[in-house]
Order: structure tokens, then C-alpha cells, then sequence
């Protein structure tokens, strides 16, 4: 960002952010590297926004880090993904931390390896007492997964059928307590949700860029949140200003 760019307006800001952080093996494709350098350039992009996140006054930042059709990758970019959430966690909490950043996972924990299980919580847990932003990291996570956890959940706490509600249902996901996305950003140019958020995402407003996630910077971020302050949100009503145009 230039010296002469002006910080987002803050009014305008919204509260939670999500992002898809793809094009990371494309990234690499183009560079003649392994996919698993994508993700790592990827890695320290995300370092990159997560501080403008803190600079701008974002409160929440949801990252889709691994999915759970991600599985059905060469065990290799599996292991590799594997290994840089235990990385980021063993080598960036200390950090995070002191930037006042609480971490949250979302997702299936109980797949992951146990030591790493056990690392995540550790995290969470040291975490907690911080406020400055929320960054909830979707490891293992999938949205229908979600919904059908959050079902058999309910059904096994006898929730009866008139009781079910959105607020009730969505104390049942694992955003419990975390407001929907405001807006999704989408790098590297694919205009598809990909099993992301997709109770949350219902009114979230989409910006979705060419740019690959590791070339994503803190200028381009700053694009997105100044679109995001331009967008007339209606949530399917209509405006009562344009109605008395209408109807004068
Ligand atoms: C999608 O790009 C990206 C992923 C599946 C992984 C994203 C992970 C990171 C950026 C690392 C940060 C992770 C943690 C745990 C903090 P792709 O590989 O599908 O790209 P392509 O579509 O170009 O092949």
C-alpha cells in the first residue's frame, strides 16, 4: 500500500472476514516449484494479512486452510498442509499472540494426527483471553460436514422439531458465538462456494480476484474492503429510500 493510500473507512468495515486462499499450486506451477512451495509462499501471505487485519480493526478472519475433500490429495501436499499448521502453531503463536490475536479452529479435530489435536487446543487455549481478532482457521473443515454434525448434535440433545430456529441451528455449528462473514474474498479467479460456509454465507457479499492467494497483498486487501464499503446490503428487502422513489 502507498504512503498516500488512506486507511479503509472504518464505518464501512466489515466485522468478519473469510477468505479462500486458492491458486496456491498454480502459483507454484508457474514458478516451476512443487505445489507444497505455493502453499508455504501461501503461508507467509497469510502472515501479511492477518497484520493488516489487526492495522485495519477487522474483528474476525475465517481461513479455509484444508477442506475435507483435501484428503484426496497426494499424501504429500497432505502431510505438507499437515505440517504447516503444526509449523505456524509451534513457530507464529508467539507472535500472533502479542498482536493480540485469538485463535479458533473449525472443523473435524478428531481426524487430525494426536499430537497435532493436542497442539490446536493448546493454541485455543493460550489464546483465549485475546481480542483484538478472532482468527478462526478451517482445518479438516467442510460445510456440509458441519450442517450434519450440527443435526445429529441437536437430535441428540432432543431439540423438538418445533424448537428449530437459524439462531437455534446455528449454535450448533462450530461458528457458535462468531457473526456471519460480511464478506468472502475468493482469490485466484474460480467463482464456486467449494463446501465453504455455506449456512454462514448466506448474506455475505463475495469479492472474488485472478490474483493467486500467495501474490494476494495488503493492496489488493485494501481493494476488497473498499468494494465491501460500496456495496448496497439488503438482504433481500429493498431499500425504503428507493421504495419512495418508486411510489412519489
Ligand atoms: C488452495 O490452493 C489452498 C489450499 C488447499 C491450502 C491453503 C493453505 C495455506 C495457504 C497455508 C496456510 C495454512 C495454515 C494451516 C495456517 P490450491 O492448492 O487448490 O491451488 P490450485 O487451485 O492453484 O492448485
Amino acid at each position: 500500500m502507498s504512503q498516500t493510500t488512506p486507511p479503509p473507512d472504518a464505518n464501512k468495515l466489515p466485522a468478519h472476514v473469510a477468505i479462500i486462499m486458492d491458486g496456491n499450486g498454480r502459483w507454484a506451477l508457474k514458478r516451476g516449484l512443487p505445489r507444497l512451495a505455493g502453499h508455504r509462499a501461501g503461508t507467509e501471505n497469510l502472515r501479511r494479512v492477518i497484520r493488516a487485519c489487526v492495522e485495519f480493526g477487522i474483528q474476525y478472519l475465517t481461513i479455509y486452510a484444508f477442506s475435507t475433500e483435501n484428503w484426496g490429495r497426494p499424501r504429500e501436499e497432505v502431510n505438507g498442509l499437515l505440517r504447516i499448521l503444526e509449523d505456524v502453531i509451534d513457530k507464529e503463536l508467539k507472535e500472533l499472540s502479542d498482536q493480540g490475536v485469538r485463535l479458533r479452529h473449525i472443523g473435524r479435530l478428531d481426524q487430525l494426527p494426536s499430537h497435532l489435536q493436542q497442539k490446536v487446543l493448546d493454541a485455543v487455549e493460550l489464546t483465549k483471553g485475546n481480542s483484538r481478532l478472532t482468527l478462526n482457521v478451517a482445518f479438516n473443515y467442510g460445510g456440509r460436514d458441519e450442517i450434519i454434525q450440527a443435526v445429529q448434535h441437536m437430535m441428540r440433545d432432543g431439540v423438538q422439531p418445533d424448537d428449530v430456529s437459524p439462531e437455534t441451528f446455528s449454535r450448533y455449528l462450530y461458528t457458535v458465538g462468531i457473526p456471519d462473514p460480511d464478506l468472502i474474498i475468493r482469490t485466484s479467479g474460480e467463482l464456486r462456494i467449494s463446501n465453504f460456509l455455506i449456512w454462514q454465507a448466506a448474506y455475505s457479499e463475495w469479492y472474488v480476484t485472478p490474483t493467486y492467494w500467495p501474490d494476494f497483498d495488503k493492496d489488493e486487501f485494501h481493494k476488497a474492503l473498499e468494494t465491501f464499503a460500496n456495496r448496497d446490503r439488503r438482504y433481500g428487502k429493498i431499500n425504503s429510500s428507493d421504495y419512495e422513489k418508486n411510489h412519489a
